[in-house]
């Protein structure tokens, strides 16, 4: 089930230039499948058209405080009660010290007061404006209340100058919406994740590498942070934007990505080694054994050349051997490996996961139509220690993660069990 879908947001818009912005935010919402209550203030109506408003969100703009036809009169109560969330977007300074005084002149401001589940609030304004002192105690004050902020961000503004103070981009407030509505189970976990292919490089032109796209890596780390974890994300070479939170080590080599994760899982004099490791990277098996400092050149009239390899570090294997061993945090540790299968992947699955010895083994046959790699979709069979055996029906990716992630939360709070059912 799409996350967005029968969820109901209000998008409360301040007056200003970047609430054009807020339509793409709208449709996107809408296009998920949420009901949108739009509640632009007077002075965004100066940016934005009732009609716009009306035609993306298929309902009544809300933008008078007494309307005698609302239920009870009460348009304020209702919205601030009946919605699962409130999104301002743009807030401006205004808005931001008149929410922070709790005035309540207009709609927005009257149903915010009112308003007792998540608001995210997306500032957008002059740098010289949200730098202001007054714009600080506002901010903190909405912070010290409960409100999220996301943004601004800095860059060229519509009056020319530079700085702090754009609007965060429409898929960046979806993203803060959808953390502000997900349980916080991993509050207090460090999840160590690693994604993408590794690249072993022959030559200074060449390397040996596979398909992987980073995506399952990716939507996993999404939905560790969603589920407000701390996420440590050591991945090879992909094209995807940061995950927003994650910390993201970049590396090459599976050498590289083995240097990497080491003292994020071991304990380091700073801190404790990460609580929970889910390895779903592509990591190449063999390494030329030679790295020629130079290009390798075809020599005339030679019709084959052969590769030598050589064996490089199991991530996956290291880790588990290490994960029996205590560390600061005195916690259970949970590994998660991911099992790229072309044939029999039950029966390879099994044997790698005991070869490696790992808590949970994702078994994905990535000769199957739509799973595996480079797929926005994913077929997995998540297999426990103890043999059990769970069958996931071919799902988005993102689906994938967050089920694979309430697996493992599951596993913390009750360490008996695997999660497989
Ligand atoms: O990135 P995408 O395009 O979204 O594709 C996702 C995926 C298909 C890459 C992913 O779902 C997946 O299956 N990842 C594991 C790929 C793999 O290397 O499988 P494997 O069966 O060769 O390895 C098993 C496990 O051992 C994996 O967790 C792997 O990270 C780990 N390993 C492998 C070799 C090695 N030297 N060190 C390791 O840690």
């Amino acid at each position: 089930m799409n996350f967005w879908y029968g969820k109901h947001i209000v998008i409360g818009l301040g007056g200003g230039i970047a609430a054009y912005k807020t339509l793409e935010l709208i449709r996107t919402l809408r296009t998920a499948g949420a009901r949108i209550t739009p509640v632009p203030t007077p002075a965004a109506l100066h940016f934005v058209t009732p009609l716009s408003l009306q035609a993306l969100c298929g309902e009544r703009v809300r933008d008078a405080l007494f309307l005698p036809e609302a239920p009870d009169g009460m348009d304020h109560i209702q919205l601030a009660r009946q919605a699962d969330l409130v999104i301002v977007a743009p807030a401006t300074a205004d808005l931001l010290a008149r929410m922070a005084q709790g005035l309540a002149d207009d709609l927005l401001t009257t149903l915010l007061l009112a308003r007792r589940g998540p608001v995210v609030v997306a500032p957008a304004m002059n740098p010289a404006m949200w730098e202001h002192p007054a714009t600080r105690r506002n901010v903190t004050t909405l912070q010290e209340d409960g409100v999220q902020f996301i943004g601004p961000e800095a860059g060229a503004m519509a009056c020319g100058d530079e700085g702090i103070g754009r609007m965060a981009a429409p898929v960046t407030i979806l993203e803060a919406a959808r953390r502000a509505l997900t349980p916080k189970t991993l509050t207090g976990r460090r999840l160590l994740i690693t994604a993408g292919p590794t690249r072993e490089a022959m030559d200074p032109v060449r390397f040996i590498s596979n398909h992987s796209s980073g995506k399952m890596g990716w939507e996993i780390a999404l939905a560790a942070l969603r589920a407000g974890a701390e996420v440590e994300l050591v991945h090879g070479p992909v094209t995807l934007p940061a995950p927003m939170g994650a910390c993201c080590h970049a590396v090459d080599s599976a050498r590289a990505m083995l240097d990497a994760v080491v003292p994020l899982w071991l304990d380091t004099t700073d801190r404790p080694g990460c609580d929970v490791a889910i390895l779903t990277a592509a990591v190449a098996d063999f390494r030329p054994t030679e790295q020629r400092q130079n290009k390798i050149k075809k020599s005339s009239g030679i019709q084959e050349s052969t590769l030598e390899l050589t064996l490089n570090p199991d991530i996956l294997a290291m880790l588990s051997a290490w994960s029996g061993v205590a560390t600061r945090s005195g916690r259970q540790r949970i590994v998660v490996g991911f099992a790229a299968e072309t044939d029999a992947p039950l029966i390879h699955g099994r044997e790698k996961l005991a070869r490696k010895g790992c808590d949970l083994m994702a078994i994905n046959d990535v000769s199957a139509a739509g799973s595996g790699f480079g797929t926005d979709t994913n077929a997995v069979t998540l297999i426990g220690r103890d043999g059990r055996t769970e069958p996931w029906p071919l799902l988005p990716k993102e689906q994938v993660a967050e089920r694979l992630i309430q697996t493992i939360t599951n596993l913390i709070h009750h360490p008996p069990r695997y999660g497989c059912s």
